[in-house]
């Protein structure tokens, strides 16, 4: 069994996973959305000292695997260093203590690896990860062999539903509240633009379309619920638009016969309906995480480093450090 750590951002989570049938075993997380919703966003040591404390409960939870235990894996980037540094020096207790070898995972790794959680991976996929951090579009072929055809050139679609959601006052994590804002809303009454769409740069950007939403909230005097909600439903559909109008370009670039969406964003239901309209009008198969797996957590953390262990791609204790900004191109 592999013991897996996740502690990127601001859920703390704990994993148990057998090598033999990548069968989960335990998982269990506890989530800060609440204590940071009244920042809205999160405050990393404030994050940090909140991992500090439920890393152990959980870890306490996970006590009868211990002895089973074949390595210890943790999320070393990319990530808050503060936060990355809570899963990391406990990894590197246990490592001490039951004797087994370490496994450095990229977060990013991981979340594709949602999509094969219990499950033999299939693979070569186009996938596109859409979280708080980050944009991407990635061509996976393996474990260790991912490449970015496209990023973002300034916020992530996560995040631009985090500050759209900020500036109008209505908490933190701000992907939830838009999406079923945007249910109640008219999702053309606000013309924004779709970011990039004269350009041919194969790459996304989110900030001019947040600007456009500021400045709309700027024009309305007053807002009402019924201004709220028209106003999260055309940005969200200038956002997914922006996603669907570079994901085709890729995919008229590429040509993948498998396409695949993970990251906390995928939970999104008018992402994944618009996705599943236009791969079925291409021929190409579509497959998401399971809702549950879709923001962090340690069960994909421990799924992708089965593919590790296998490979036996362990890391020194000295050379397992936080590295916030990672790249594995
Ligand atoms: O993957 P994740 O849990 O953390 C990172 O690795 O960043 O993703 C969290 C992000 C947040 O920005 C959150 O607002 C966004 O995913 N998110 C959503 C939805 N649910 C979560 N964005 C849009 N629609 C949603 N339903
Ligand atoms: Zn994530």
């Amino acid at each position: 069994m592999i013991l897996s750590i996740e502690s990127s951002c601001d859920d703390s989570s704990i994993a148990v996973t057998r090598i033999a049938d990548y069968k989960l075993l335990f998982h269990k997380k506890i989530s800060q959305e609440l204590e940071h919703s009244e920042y809205g966003g999160v405050v990393p040591e404030l994050a940090s000292r909140l991992h500090a404390e439920a890393l152990p409960k959980i870890l306490e939870e996970a006590k009868e695997f211990l002895p089973h235990i074949k390595a210890i894996a943790v999320t070393n980037e990319p990530g808050l260093s503060v936060t990355l540094m809570e899963g990391i020096m406990m990894a590197k207790a246990l490592h001490i203590a039951l004797q087994k070898p370490l496994i450095g995972v990229n977060h990013l790794v991981g979340h594709v690896y949602s999509l094969f959680i219990e499950k033999e991976a299939v693979l070569p996929k186009m996938v596109l990860l859409v979280s708080g951090g980050h944009t991407m579009i990635l061509d996976v072929r393996g474990y260790k062999d991912l490449k970015v055809l496209a990023t973002t050139l300034d916020d992530s679609f996560g995040e631009s539903f985090d500050k759209v959601a900020k500036m109008m006052g209505l908490g933190y994590p701000g992907g939830p509240i838009i999406e079923r804002l945007a249910q109640k809303g008219d999702p053309n009454r606000f013309d924004f633009p779709i970011p990039l769409r004269h350009s041919s740069k194969l790459a996304f950007s989110f900030s001019g379309l947040k600007n456009a939403v500021r400045l709309a909230l700027e024009e309305l005097d007053n807002l009402s619920e019924e201004d709220m909600a028209d106003i999260a439903a055309s940005f969200q559909k200038a956002a997914i638009t922006h996603l669907l109008q570079k994901t085709s370009k890729a995919c008229e670039l590429y040509k993948p016969k498998d396409f695949a969406i993970v990251g906390g964003a995928s939970a999104n239901m008018a992402l994944r309906k618009a996705f599943e309209k236009e791969c079925a009008k291409r021929r190409i198969s579509i497959s998401f995480a399971p809702l549950e797996f879709c923001s962090d957590n340690a069960a994909m953390i421990g799924r992708a480093a089965v593919e590790a262990y296998k490979m036996r791609d362990f890391i020194d204790m000295e050379e397992l450090r936080a590295v916030p900004r990672s790249c594995f191109v």
